[in-house]
């Protein structure tokens, strides 16, 4: 091919990879971080033939799991320029591309499952969703990715003096960075694809996360105290690029939204067995389980609350109308 044409045909790949058409079908690439027995990518699945269903075989989209096109953040960056359609991360991740929803990763910010399930199904939800439109990113809805608990090699974390001297892996965010350091560990950011590799080489000593996610990425295999204090909540996003919400007529879109809700409610039946599951295998598997105590952790992260106050003043509003919920 003359060099003309084929960097017209890679800009072209380039301008329109997050949605190929031809004239019938339109393919949207979905991608994301975890691994496929996770009930997340089930979720992405269920969209997807969600909604191939409802637009009679027009749209489909196609689930790339792993990292394989990127980390959460390359993949939100993939996003905005439109070359991935869709993804599923974090709010963690999105917090560099929307200070409202880091928000969400301020450590005992719910009371309970309810309180999460009022906030994010109401109107607080609705408006965090749609913040990062402005930076091209359209939230469609919030997948449950429960509580986020410490799992260290080499001892139980009962309380936040055990963090000392560790250096704890943390996603990619600010706020994280933060709750590790009022806590007094050594924040790490290290991407979640490469975290296996990162425990078992020493990089980092310990992590924390959900029990499906400790469980189904076998960061259990490297990891033998599992530490229940539940210290965040912070949900996962799905999400679409605005370019390609764009480029779907309206009814296109309210079968993309249709799906991505149903993909939600799926998704929140599976996660509850998942939970429960991936605790019991975990056990059988040897690791220590314990409940510390929790208001030392919550005592220790008071700082992060003054911080973001003082460093965003605009999301203090947020923080009370989070806590006003009842
Ligand atoms: C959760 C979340 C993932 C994220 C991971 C992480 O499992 O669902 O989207 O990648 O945490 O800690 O990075």
């Amino acid at each position: 091919m003359p060099k003309l044409k084929l960097l017209f045909f890679f800009g072209i790949l380039l301008l329109y990879g997050g949605c190929q058409s031809d004239s019938r079908v339109k393919i949207i690439k979905m991608g994301h971080a975890q691994v496929t027995n996770h009930p997340v990518h089930a979720a992405m699945v269920f969209l997807a033939e969600r909604l191939e269903e409802k637009s009679g075989g027009r749209i489909k989209v196609k689930v790339y799991p792993n990292q394989q096109l990127g980390t959460e953040r390359e993949l939100l960056e993939l996003l905005q320029i439109g070359s991935v359609g869709m993804t599923k991360v974090s709010a963690a991740s999105l917090e560099a591309f929307s200070p409202q929803i880091s928000v969400l990763g301020l450590p005992f910010l719910f009371r309970d499952d309810d309180h999460i399930d009022k906030v994010l199904n109401g109107d607080i939800g609705t408006e965090i969703l749609l913040s990062s439109e402005k930076f091209w990113l359209r939230g469609l809805c919030f997948y449950d990715a429960g509580k986020r608990s410490f799992y260290s090699k080499t001892k139980s974390i009962e309380t936040p003096e055990d963090l000392t001297g560790l250096k704890i892996r943390v996603q990619e965010s600010k706020m994280a960075i933060n709750m590790i350091r009022g806590m007094g560990g050594s924040p790490t950011p290290v991407s979640y694809g490469e975290l296996y590799t990162a425990l078992q080489q020493g990089i980092v000593d310990a992590a924390e996360n959900n029990p499906p996610s400790f469980y189904n990425s076998r960061h259990y295999e490297v990891c033998k105290f599992y530490s229940i204090d539940e210290h965040t909540a912070i949900p996962d996003v799905v999400l679409v690029s605005t370019k390609v919400w764009e480029n779907l007529n309206p009814e296109e879109q309210q079968w993309l939204q249709e799906a991505a809700d149903e993909s939600a409610v799926f998704q929140a039946k599976l996660w509850k067995e998942s939970v429960e599951e991936s605790m019991r295998e975990i056990e059988k598997a040897g690791v220590v389980i314990t409940y510390p105590d929790r208001e030392p952790f919550m005592k220790a992260v008071e700082s992060v609350y003054e911080l973001t106050r003082t460093e965003q003043p605009q999301l203090s509003e947020l923080i009370q109308r989070i806590q006003n919920t009842n």
